[in-house]
């Protein structure tokens, strides 16, 4: 082992250097550097970097996030240099053994684990069943509840039961998404309820209507850009308002403009439902 020990004194990391290669998917970037001091300090002054790999003959200096890293070999025969970053306050003198060192760290508040033993390196991950997608202030799992077989009188609060949140669509991957699997479990002619209700200065129980919606939570960017589906919205049937919101596809070749308005009587065969994974930029 090299033992190198890099401070960044303003967010109270490290860098532990050893002797191997890694195993990446991606970079993020790669630089020259005369040494391993300075390909150190490239990744102390990126926030986004947990780890790099420095070849010394080539002076090659790469860096890489989390998501990029899928494992590290530790190998002192090699020549090249792995780097790996961690918060840790005890390693600011070299440990005398690679095993005791803590390789913990966080980047932007999403918490991940180099293990010493295994080679391996583990992060927070979105809750199973949910897939991550990254909005512009931060990283965001959603998840499509399917409840066809037994639809429910609309609720706001369904997604809490999973200590989630009901969620609009901020891009076009996440609508993309949502709609291929209602496709795959041929959810057609399905209310699902989504986040969103009609501002209370756009409805009452005359004939005064408007339809400016807002979502329930900051995660979903306003304003929203919002694709009714056919006839609608449709703002009350006879008997009921119509002030929450739906997505609804007619068959698998009508998957634009599929929001609906629904009242709180309506039947809903699944949600939609988000969580937030670290830190997002208005915490
Ligand atoms: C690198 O990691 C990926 C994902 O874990 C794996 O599929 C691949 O086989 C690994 N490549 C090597 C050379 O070990
Ligand atoms: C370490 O690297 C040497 C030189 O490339 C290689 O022969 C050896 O198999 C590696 N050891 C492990 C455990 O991967
Ligand atoms: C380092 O990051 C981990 C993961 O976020 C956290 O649990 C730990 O408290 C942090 N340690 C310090 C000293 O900040
Ligand atoms: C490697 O270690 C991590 C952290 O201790 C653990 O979560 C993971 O299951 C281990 N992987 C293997 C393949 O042993
Ligand atoms: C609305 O439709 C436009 C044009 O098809 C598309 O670019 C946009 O992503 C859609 N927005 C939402 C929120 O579905
Ligand atoms: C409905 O809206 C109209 C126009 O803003 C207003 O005159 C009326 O008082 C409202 N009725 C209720 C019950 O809020
Ligand atoms: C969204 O953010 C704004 C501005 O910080 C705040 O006033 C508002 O209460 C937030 N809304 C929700 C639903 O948290």
């Amino acid at each position: 082992m090299i033992c190198s020990v890099f401070l960044s004194f303003v967010l109270i990391e490290t860098i532990i250097l050893i002797y191997g290669t890694l195993n990446v998917s991606d970079v993020l970037s790669t630089t020259n550097s005369d040494s391993y001091e300075s390909c150190s300090n490239v990744c102390l002054s990126n926030i986004n970097c947990v780890s790099l790999f420095y070849i010394p003959s080539s002076q090659s200096c790469s860096i890489y996030s989390i998501y990029q890293v899928n494992s590290y070999q530790k190998n002192d025969s090699l020549q090249t240099i792995v780097g790996i970053k961690t918060n840790s306050t005890s390693s600011k003198t070299c440990p005398s053994s690679f095993s005791s060192i803590d390789l913990s760290g966080d980047v932007n508040g999403i918490a991940y684990q180099f293990s010493s033993s295994n080679s391996s390196l583990s992060y927070e991950t979105c809750p199973d069943g949910y897939t991550q997608f990254t909005r512009t202030r931060g990283i965001w799992c959603m998840k499509l509840y399917d409840f066809s077989t037994a639809p429910i009188y609309f609720d706001t609060s369904y997604c809490s039961q999973y200590s989630a949140l009901p969620t609009g669509f901020d891009n076009a991957d996440e609508v993309a998404f949502i709609t291929s699997e209602m496709v795959t479990n041929s959810m057609f002619q399905m209310d699902v309820g989504i986040d969103g209700h009609r501002i209370p200065s756009c409805y009452n129980t005359t004939t005064i209507w408007c339809d400016d919606y807002e979502w329930s939570n900051n995660y979903t960017s306003y304003p929203t850009y919002v694709n009714w589906s056919a006839w609608n919205p449709s703002r009350w049937t006879s008997d009921f308002q119509e002030n929450q919101m739906s997505i609804y596809l007619w068959s698998s070749s009508t998957l634009v403009d599929i929001y609906n308005d629904i009242s709180c009587e309506g039947l809903i065969y699944g949600f939609v439902c988000g969580v937030p994974l670290g830190n997002w930029d208005f915490d």
